[in-house]
């Protein structure tokens, strides 16, 4: 699979405070997505987390005193305010955002704020008290004003045993935030607002049953991560029970009506839809209020009423739409058919009696289709590599409409 942030340089900035050790994960993760991450620490970290650690992790040796003398450059701090891609200042204590948003630069943290030309993210962490006071929330606004993005504090159980808003965001979701933040400065798709849906719906026979299907929404969140990454904003609406990218605006939604309520909400603000999810062609047409009983019935027939097609019904000027055709059998026809039926723009056919591709895996195997006619066979990818090829067909299509 593709690495979401190889060829991106990020440097953390670690600061004194409890939540240091999950900078370590942060890290981590960074490098697993591909990124060339250096490391800056201010002394008081060093209390809270070796920097041997982070140097393990990262293959560099982490910055933390301002008069070291070895290593190839003279002045770090500007080298690293001019490589990098990002910087992400996770865990950032309430004296390092005083330091860094009144410029003062006496750690290396708030040094290489001061020398950074690339955006810059701050992961807050420190009590719930020290968060609201207005010292903090005054130097949080003045950063806020010169485009510093603030990933949290989440609300939750802090280190004093209370519960408030002040802890430092999981880092998974600060992760995903920095690959979008990336994605809004550098991507092809930046600007841009996309819908996915995603998953098979449920469509309710009484409150315990319903009528579903094998698609697990595996290629809808995949196609939302990569429009994310690419610096998309994304509203995925699901009926997944899968982690969603958390840059994303995740709208869940369980049958077929919702799912169309949901498009009819949230399209108007989008250029493009695309449809990965498997929609119920057919709804039981009375779904019991009440649990069907085994003693109840010998026989218990469903009868069931058409779902409208949610792609063919939204129709909106300048709209971009991809849809998917699920196939067994007689594959491109079926899906040149559809592609032609649905009004899209691009139709993704797939075999899903294929054991590798399709529903419940992580690997694809599509065709993509157009409306010139053109035709073109993918091989078997990760969802996610797969996402970035549909995308890739998207992004031109979304350029020319905005030229329109
Ligand atoms: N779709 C939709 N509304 C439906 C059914 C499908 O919007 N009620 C969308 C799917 O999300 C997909 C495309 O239409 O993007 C094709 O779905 P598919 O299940 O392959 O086709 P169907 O329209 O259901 O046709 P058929 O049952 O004949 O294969």
């Amino acid at each position: 699979m593709t690495a979401p942030l190889s060829g991106r340089t990020i440097v953390l900035g670690v600061s004194g405070s409890i939540a240091a050790y999950k900078s370590v994960e942060v890290t981590s993760r960074l490098v697993q997505a591909g990124a060339e991450v250096e490391v800056v620490m201010t002394e008081a970290a060093t209390k809270f987390i070796g920097p041997l650690t982070f140097r393990g992790i990262t293959g560099h040796e982490p910055f933390v005193d301002l008069w070291a003398t070895a290593g190839p450059h003279a002045e770090p701090h500007v080298a690293l305010g001019r490589s990098a891609d990002l910087y992400l200042i996770a865990p950032a204590s309430a004296s390092t955002i005083a330091r860094i948003a009144h410029g003062i630069a006496d750690d290396f943290v708030s040094l290489t704020a001061l020398a950074m030309r690339a955006p810059v993210l701050i992961a807050p962490a420190m009590d719930a008290q020290m968060w609201a006071n207005p010292a903090t929330q005054d130097n949080v606004a003045l950063l806020r004003a010169r485009g510093v993005e603030f990933l949290g504090p989440v609300e939750g159980r802090l280190a004093s045993g209370e519960v408030g808003a002040g802890r430092l965001m999981e880092p998974a979701a600060m992760v995903d935030h920095a690959r979008a933040r990336i994605g809004r400065e550098y991507g092809d798709l930046a600007g841009t607002r996309i819908a996915v849906t995603a998953g098979g719906t449920r469509e309710p026979a009484d409150p315990v049953r319903f009528i579903g299907n094998r698609s697990t929404g595996k290629m809808g969140h995949a196609l939302a991560e990569a429009a994310c990454d690419r610096g998309a904003e994304v509203v995925l609406i699901t009926s997944a029970e899968l982690a969603a990218p958390a840059a994303a605006e995740v709208v869940h939604v369980e049958t077929a009506e919702q799912m169309l309520g949901a498009l009819q909400q949230h399209v108007p603000g989008c250029e493009a839809l695309i449809m990965a999810a498997a929609v119920a062609d057919y709804r039981p047409a009375e779904s019991l209020p009440h649990k069907q009983k085994r003693g109840g019935l010998e026989h218990w027939s469903l009868d069931l009423e058409r779902n409208p097609d949610l792609i063919a019904s939204i129709q909106r000027e300048g709209l971009i739409k991809v849809a998917f055709a699920a196939e067994t059998d007689d594959v491109l026809r079926n899906a040149a058919h559809k592609l032609v039926a649905k009004d899209a723009h691009l139709m993704i056919a797939n075999d899903v009696s294929a054991k590798d591709a399709g529903f419940a895996v992580d690997t694809n195997r599509v065709v993509i289709l157009d409306r010139d006619g053109g035709c073109d066979e993918l091989p078997l990818l990760s969802k996610y590599d797969c996402s970035h090829r549909i995308l890739d067909r998207l992004a031109p299509l979304l350029a020319h409409s905005a030229d329109a």
